[in-house]
């Protein structure tokens, strides 16, 4: 019995040393009820008196330090699995972050802000009107009735007969003056609307901005100033601006701007087709008719106003040949920028 219970103890003791895992298992296998050690304590009748308190002991202490392994080994397997679940979550708040990639202002944007930046410096602010517009405000008002050419000119998406999307932003020139009394400086950024169909030059959506200046003795001089100033900051500091006479009916005298050609300087090349100019906007003094409607009075006060495509600005000053361009997120275009 005592060969019986040192091979149990053995066997035991040894198989919990191995254990990786499952120690219940073996506790059961040698502890438990039904275990090995009971089994034997079980035995225990057969032996003489004298014998059994001696064997009883043997089997406690054979009990004590099978228990004693099972938990020195339950001990050591938590450490291990801490370890390993300390090693695999390993982390190391130094290391530099993941970059995101980082994006940019869409160029027009880009544009749109350097224009808002330059007109600020001279004392704009920028004043805003809404995309869906009232025909009163987008012609009638700028002295286009019905009827008028103009509006041919500016193939224009009707909502009903009396609101329409904005074919210009000239109509936040009367929304201004209606609302602020001179003097008045402003410019007008934003999107306006022609049914055009879509190539290399047209688009149904794109961008002006308008500026409008009121006070009383505004003069030409101070329209041709203020563009060259603007000019001289977009285009380099050795542009030139030449005006040359044209229509607009919210304007009297109204003129188109050119700037020398920023690339030969005015000797000819491909971006200015070898004329040495390129157009830029329109602009003009406000008609007295304009004035009157927004219930200033022309004999008091003078003013001038210009009109700017964003998208010719940006297509100029880049050498962008397409104004497709900008509207399709292509990134290896924008990403130029
Ligand atoms: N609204 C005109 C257009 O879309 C541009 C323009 C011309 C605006 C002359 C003006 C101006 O304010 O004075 O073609």
């Amino acid at each position: 019995m005592k060969e019986l219970l040192a091979k149990i103890k053995k066997e035991a003791l040894e198989q919990i040393e191995d254990a990786n895992a499952d120690l219940e298992e073996l506790r059961v296998r040698y502890l438990g009820k039904k275990g090995e050690l009971t089994a034997l304590l079980r035995g225990m009748g057969a032996l003489s008196p004298e014998e059994r308190p001696k064997m009883g002991q043997l089997v406690n202490e054979a009990r004590e330090s099978i228990e004693a392994a099972l938990s020195e080994k339950a001990a050591a397997l938590r450490e291990k699995m801490l370890e390993r679940k300390l090693a695999s979550e390993k982390l190391d708040v130094t290391l530099p972050g993941a970059a995101l990639p980082e994006g940019h202002l869409h160029p027009l944007t880009q544009v749109q802000r350097e224009l808002e930046d330059i007109f600020i410096g001279m004392g704009f602010s920028i004043a805003e009107g809404p995309e869906v517009e009232l025909d009163y405000y987008n012609f009638q008002a700028l002295n286009i009735p019905e009827n008028h050419p103009a509006r041919d000119t500016q193939d224009t998406f009707y909502i009903s007969d009396k609101v329409l999307l904005r074919s210009q932003t000239s109509p936040v020139q009367v929304r201004t003056m209606e609302k602020q009394r001179p003097p008045i400086r402003v410019i007008s950024p934003g999107r306006v609307y022609r049914s055009d169909a879509l190539d290399a030059t047209h688009s149904p959506l794109f961008h002006q901005l308008e500026g409008l200046v009121v006070d009383k003795g505004i003069t030409m001089g101070d329209l041709k100033g203020t563009l060259e100033t603007f000019a001289k900051r977009v285009f380099g500091p050795s542009t030139r601006i030449r005006f040359r006479p044209h229509h607009f009916p919210f304007t009297e005298p109204s003129v188109e701007v050119d700037v020398s050609c920023f690339v030969c300087g005015g000797c000819g090349c491909r971006l200015c087709k070898n004329e040495g100019w390129i157009e830029i906007l329109g602009a003009g003094m406000v008609h007295p008719f304009v004035l009157s409607n927004c219930d200033i009075d022309p004999e008091v006060y003078s003013g001038f106003a210009f009109g700017l495509g964003l998208e010719r600005i940006a297509m100029t000053k880049y050498g962008i040949d397409d104004i497709r361009l900008f509207y399709e997120n292509d990134e290896r275009f924008l990403e130029q920028f």
